[in-house]
């Protein structure tokens, strides 16, 4: 069995990442760390769950040693800060913030933090598992991608790799359930103000935009420029990105959707679908759904992908590069079919 330990336990990521590790047929959670709730048990914490009895644990470096992995399930800046202590854990960090996706100048600007330390953040691998599977079979430092960052890399990545769509005219749409913004309240998602409403939130300033930037430069060596807005949904999970984007060749539909299929064909968790899209195809598994439509009005692609934020977009994409980085088939412990209904 390879060990785990969570930090960060108590929130929305956490939570999932503890759910997917007890049915997870090689990987076991032995120690939850948490700094608002140590002292709590975690079946206390979790009565709907099977957790065992792991009671939660204050952060000490020196408890790691028994680990072969750590997830940081902590918001950006926070990471950063249990980051700094980890020199000598010679696990496998996985980060499921932002402290570790962006360059020290880049990271400052977008996330209006001090970064991490420039060599920690090199050593960190980007763990967008279908694009760079390679490098998480080795990685010491496992950079989980953001939910919104995952949903349209995944998307774009198969149309920009050989100049099929021009890099600097895409623009995407998406929205987000309300886990997205994490458990703590704020004023725009207490229930009266969210249910029922949509709200578009950090204009042209998401942290997302350039981790997506960087990720088509990384993967297909593209320099893109990319429009991204974000919207709150009332729902619980899920983000659906439409994407708009102009293609530098002229082919039919058909040909758009085969090349899409031929891209993610060994994929087991990227799936090409046709008909009309929607978000609950997703939500419940680590699917990343994807539609290309052409439009032949005004020549331009829609591309859509839709998945399910706390597992593609979080828990179920860090526990995919585990099974990577330890040899296991990667779909293992992932198979939970969408929840639909
Ligand atoms: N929710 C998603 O859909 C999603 C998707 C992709 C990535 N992520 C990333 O995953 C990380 C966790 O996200 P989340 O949605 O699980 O957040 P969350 O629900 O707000 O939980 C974060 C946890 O971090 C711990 N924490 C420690 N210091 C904190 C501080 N100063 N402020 C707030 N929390 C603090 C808290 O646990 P203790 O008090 O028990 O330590 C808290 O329960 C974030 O970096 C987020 O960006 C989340």
């Amino acid at each position: 069995m390879i060990t785990c330990g969570i930090v960060g336990v108590t929130g929305y990521a956490g939570m999932e990442l503890l759910k997917l590790i007890s049915a997870h047929p090689r990987l076991q959670v032995t120690c939850v760390m948490s700094d608002s709730s140590a002292g709590l048990r975690l079946s206390d914490l979790y009565p709907w769950m099977e957790t065992g009895a792991l009671t939660l644990e204050p952060f000490k470096p020196e408890k790691l040693n028994q680990l072969d992995v750590l997830f940081l399930a902590t918001p950006s800046g926070v990471s950063a800060r249990y980051i700094e202590q980890l020199d000598a854990f010679e696990g496998v960090v996985v980060d499921l913030s932002g402290d570790l996706r962006l360059t020290g100048e880049v990271y400052a600007t977008w996330y209006g933090k001090a970064p991490v330390h420039a060599d920690t953040q090199a050593k960190a691998v980007y763990g967008l598992t279908e694009w760079n599977r390679e490098s998480v079979r080795t990685a010491r430092w496992i950079s989980n991608p953001g939910c919104y960052a995952t949903a349209v890399s995944l998307g774009l990545l198969p149309f920009l790799t050989d100049g099929l769509i021009e890099p600097d005219e895409v623009i995407v749409s998406a929205c987000s359930g309300i886990t997205g913004a994490g458990k703590a309240l704020s004023t725009k998602t207490h229930h009266a103000r969210s249910n029922e409403n949509v709200q578009l939130y950090k204009i042209h300033t998401h942290q997302h935009i350039p981790e997506i930037e960087q990720t088509i430069h990384q993967m297909t060596g593209v320099e893109a420029t990319v429009s991204l807005s974000t919207h709150l949904l009332p729902i619980n999970r899920g983000i659906m990105a439409t994407m708009h984007v102009v293609p530098t060749i002229d082919q039919t539909e058909t040909e758009w959707i085969d090349l899409l299929s031929r891209a993610y064909r060994q994929e087991p968790f990227i799936r090409v679908q046709q008909g009309e899209p929607e978000i609950r195809t997703a939500v419940g598994s680590n699917y990343c759904d994807l539609w290309v439509y052409k439009d032949d009005r005004t020549g331009r692609l829609t591309i859509v992908s839709v998945i399910d934020n706390m597992q593609k977009g979080a828990a179920g994409q860090a526990i995919q590069n585990v099974n990577v980085r330890f040899g296991f088939n990667e779909a293992l412990g992932l198979s939970t079919q969408p929840q639909y209904i």
